[in-house]
């Protein structure tokens, strides 16, 4: 049956005519949702029109990039239409300082298809492995030569969060080696700040360079690069997506402007993510269902021999919860084996997760 959802994104939507318990997406803070973004964008909108209609900038163009640094505290960020532009672009723009690319074999699409675009040799190494990416670059790498080293930060399935500070660690053997993190997921909800991945596992300095989006936790859409004002105008001027890709709309910038201060301000939204994130993943654990104890809100949980995931899903699906069933392969980091995702949002409640437990206990 088609999914049809005929509500505004939140922890309870009706889809075809039934109101659910919604565990789907990527809205971890129903920021899509929330009227103070609504409205920028309705004001934005009403001012400059759907647009862009061209590449000028615009002052709530410049806003926004204000508001993005002033959230990583870098001196300045390059925006663009979508997140999966952001590793596209940022693969482009580091093709100058990499000889080969060392990429984490479950990495986003987008990932992978910004490093085809260089034409640089790519080599893939074993998903959340440093070892392996050691091993990978003393066998691979030609002498003298600049490993760039990609990931997702946070993984969009399975919730795994990429270990940054040893990928960080096995690149100081390396002069120059560079670190590029797609942190679609990681922005927002990792770090005491939310400034992602990096700020999670306390990594700053040179060599580290991030591409995000607006379309998950900050409830817009488009994507961003972060850094220093040298980086931003190199990113300009040397890679053709800024001039062959029309910028984001207008609607997206103000909403996206908003949901980035209200982050910023608001840090017990993150303090109820995380709390929430807790919950569920314990009682899970209580029912001996494995998962990791880490902040994200993404929970993963994997089938066994004599079960049917997809049915167990059906079966919630009647019971008015809906969890995202996945398939074997079925993203870009799904395991070899189908999955339940369920995505935890900070509107979702107690009563809700209760509700989740007592049915997952039964029919697991
Ligand atoms: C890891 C990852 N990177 C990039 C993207 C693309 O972001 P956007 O949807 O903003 O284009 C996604 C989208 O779901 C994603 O999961």
């Amino acid at each position: 049956m088609t999914t049809v959802m005929e509500t505004i994104v939140g922890p309870r939507v009706i889809i075809n005519s039934r109101e659910v318990d919604y565990y789907c997406g990527t809205s971890y803070f129903c920021l899509h949702a929330d009227q103070r973004l609504i409205e920028a964008a309705r004001q934005a909108i009403s001012s400059f029109g759907t647009g862009p209609g061209n590449t000028v900038d615009t002052p709530p163009m410049q806003r926004l990039r204000r508001q993005i640094a002033k959230y990583f505290r870098t001196e300045d960020a390059h925006v663009l239409a979508s997140g999966y532009l952001s590793s596209m672009t940022l693969a482009q723009t580091l093709s100058a300082k990499f000889t080969m690319a060392f990429v984490d074999e479950k990495s986003h699409y987008s990932v992978f298809d910004g490093l085809r675009v260089t034409g640089k040799a790519i080599k893939t190494f074993a998903h959340g492995d440093p070892d392996d990416l050691r091993k990978k670059m003393a066998t691979h790498l030609p002498s003298g030569g600049t490993p760039l080293v990609m990931s997702d930060g946070v993984f969009p399935v399975t919730g795994a969060i990429a270990p940054a500070d040893d990928y960080a660690r096995v690149l100081t053997r390396y002069p120059g080696g560079l670190l590029c993190i797609d942190d679609a997921h990681g922005v927002g909800t990792l770090g005491s700040n939310g400034r992602g991945t990096y700020e999670h596992f306390s990594l700053e300095g040179t060599g580290l360079y991030f591409g995000a989006t607006f379309s998950k936790a900050f409830g817009a859409l488009g994507g961003f690069i972060t850094g220093t004002a040298g980086w931003i105008s190199e990113i300009i001027r040397s890679n053709r997506i800024p001039e062959g890709a029309s910028p984001l709309s207008m609607g997206a910038v103000g909403a996206a402007t908003v949901g980035l201060q209200v982050l910023a301000d608001e840090p017990e939204l993150r303090a109820k993510l995380r709390s929430n994130v807790h919950y569920l993943r314990s009682g899970l654990s209580d029912l001996g269902i494995p998962t990791p104890n880490t902040p994200v809100p993404i929970i993963c949980v994997h089938g066994r021999p004599g079960l049917d995931l997809g049915k167990t899903a059906l079966r919630l699906r009647k019971e008015d919860i809906v969890v995202s069933h996945i398939g074997p392969n079925g993203y870009s980091d799904s395991p070899p084996v189908e999955v339940l995702r369920i995505a935890v949002f900070s509107d979702h409640t107690q009563d809700q997760f209760d509700r989740l437990l007592e049915k997952l206990a039964k029919l697991l």
